[in-house]
């Protein structure tokens, strides 16, 4: 490449100024070869000064190309017809036979006799010119000059001949013109600084147009990019992940240490999916089993509890856990246990199921983001406080909370934002204050709360990538190559 350059140099001391497309024949060379070795010599500073240029002309097309080469359609037809003439229908099945046969005919060449009662082909002169063949030929030697407008015309509308443009560029001596390139310094070296030499060197400026390598990698889908995105928010706030690393659950973690009676519809086979093998579990803290039962049963901590008969067969049930909520109970109860109550944040994003009716929007699994944190005196100040502050990590400002029922927290609120894209308020979360009657049992400290608050993962992704329909988003019809090239995930820009 250096080669090439140097020979460019070289040739603009025999002339004042030079096009590429020139010093492309000049060398035999191709011309992107030509412009690569240009390109080359002005990363070395201004050793050129350099024009673009565009040049527009005529070339033949692939027809025009067999037409310079063995003859017009209609030149091909005349000498295909012997002395005595072709019938029509033999013409007919000539190369090219209906634009040759009626060229032929406008131009005088031949002409159809009737009088047999057969509608022959025959020649009406005894030599002919094949000016197109001839034109093309001059087309081709760059001599389209030569040619009429009218000819010209015709040329493009059979398609024969084309535009082209292309672009070169025009080369001139630039202020540092040498026949040399000088030598480029790609590193900035302690001795170059200490020396004081950087300023005596020419170093190569950086190509910020070259093109990345595509990464040598798997890809995240984007429900884990957002989901990076989600963990990273909660990590600078300072909370602690929690294990979800448990799909199957039991109802006992799930509903009762929640407070849920044992009646609730949300545990009724049409709403959660229920594990038959194996159907239940047997390993409960029995001390805590016992308040959970009593608390649901006949009340306490200042509860009437909801009086009914609180059965140990239905706590036992297997399940596929129907919200993370199940494992915030199982921290909280093990934060509880704990010698001297510290106060807590903890989150988790993790998948959740529940047997719902498929739709656009609605899978029977999604995964769930959920942020808890249990310290003294906690209020509904608080919750709303570290809510509005998460989401504008997200870059959500305009909030709204309006209450809501959970057998687990009271007061609920349920969470809507403004979405500036679909100009409404939309519902993106669930939180509240997680009852005594849920808190007491475990054994945490009376003047301790706990907030919390939970969304969906899959809603803020739809709505950040533009899915409309989650099926384009989980299952089998998710794209691979959509997965490959969507874009990094900053939530708040
Ligand atoms: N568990 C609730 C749900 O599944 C979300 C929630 C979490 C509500 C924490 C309040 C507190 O929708």
């Amino acid at each position: 490449m250096s080669d090439l350059s140097e020979k460019i140099l070289g040739e603009l001391t025999k002339t004042d100024s030079i096009d590429t497309l020139e010093l492309s024949k000049t060398f035999g060379q191709d011309h992107q070869k030509i412009v690569g070795a240009l390109k080359s010599i002005e990363a070395h500073g201004n050793l050129l000064v350099v024009e673009p240029q565009t040049h527009k002309y005529f070339e033949l097309t692939a027809e025009g190309k067999l037409i310079a080469e063995n003859g017009s359609h209609e030149a091909l037809i005349y000498q295909a017809i012997p002395e005595n003439g072709m019938l029509q229908v033999k013409v007919n099945k000539l190369p090219n036979s209906k634009i040759g046969f009626s060229k032929a005919l406008a131009a005088g060449w031949i002409h159809l006799d009737k009088s047999t009662g057969q509608a022959i082909v025959k020649k009406k002169v005894q030599s002919i010119e094949d000016k197109v063949q001839t034109n093309l030929l001059l087309i081709a030697d760059g001599e389209i000059s030569k040619l009429n407008d009218k000819d010209k015309q015709e040329y493009k509308k059979r398609k024969l001949i084309q535009e082209v443009t292309i672009k070169s560029f025009l080369l001139k001596k630039g202020p540092e013109f040498s026949l040399v390139l000088p030598k480029l310094e790609t590193d900035l070296t302690a001795d170059m600084i200490a020396s004081g030499n950087w300023k005596n060197l020419k170093f190569k400026e950086y190509n910020f147009e070259a093109l990345g390598a595509p990464p040598d990698s798997g890809f995240l889908h984007p429900l884990l990019k957002v989901r990076a995105e989600f963990r990273q928010i909660f990590l600078e706030m300072g909370f602690t992940e929690m294990p979800t690393n448990n799909f199957v659950e039991n109802s006992f973690w799930n509903f009762d240490a929640l407070f849920q009676p044992q009646q609730h519809p949300a545990r009724d086979a049409h709403d959660t999916f229920f594990i038959s093998e194996p159907k239940i579990s047997t390993d409960f803290p029995s001390e805590y089993l016992e308040r959970v039962k009593t608390v649901h049963s006949i009340g306490g901590y200042g509860s009437i509890g909801y009086r009914y008969n609180w059965k140990i067969e239905e706590a036992q049930k297997n399940l596929l856990r129907t919200h993370t909520t199940a494992v915030s109970a199982r921290m909280l109860y093990k934060l509880a246990q704990e010698k001297e109550f510290k106060p807590t944040k903890l989150f988790s994003i993790d998948r959740v199921f529940r047997n719902e009716t498929l739709d656009a929007t609605h899978l029977a699994e999604f995964h769930q983001v959920e942020g808890v944190i249990a310290d003294y005196n906690l209020n509904l100040g608080n919750l709303i406080g570290i809510i509005s502050e998460f989401f504008k990590k997200l870059n959500i400002t305009q909030l709204e909370f309006k209450p809501a029922y959970n057998p687990y927290t009271e007061p609920s609120m349920e969470i809507f934002c403004f979405h500036p894209g679909l100009k409404k308020w939309i519902e993106i979360g669930n939180s509240g204050i997680f009852r005594p009657e849920m808190l007491l049992p475990m054994g945490l400290p009376e003047d301790v709360n706990v907030i919390a608050w939970g969304l969906s993962l899959e809603r803020p992704t739809m709505i950040k990538y533009g899915f409309n329909n989650i099926r384009d988003l989980v299952g089998p019809r998710v794209d691979l190559e959509m997965v490959q090239k969507n874009p990094l995930c900053r939530l708040d820009k």
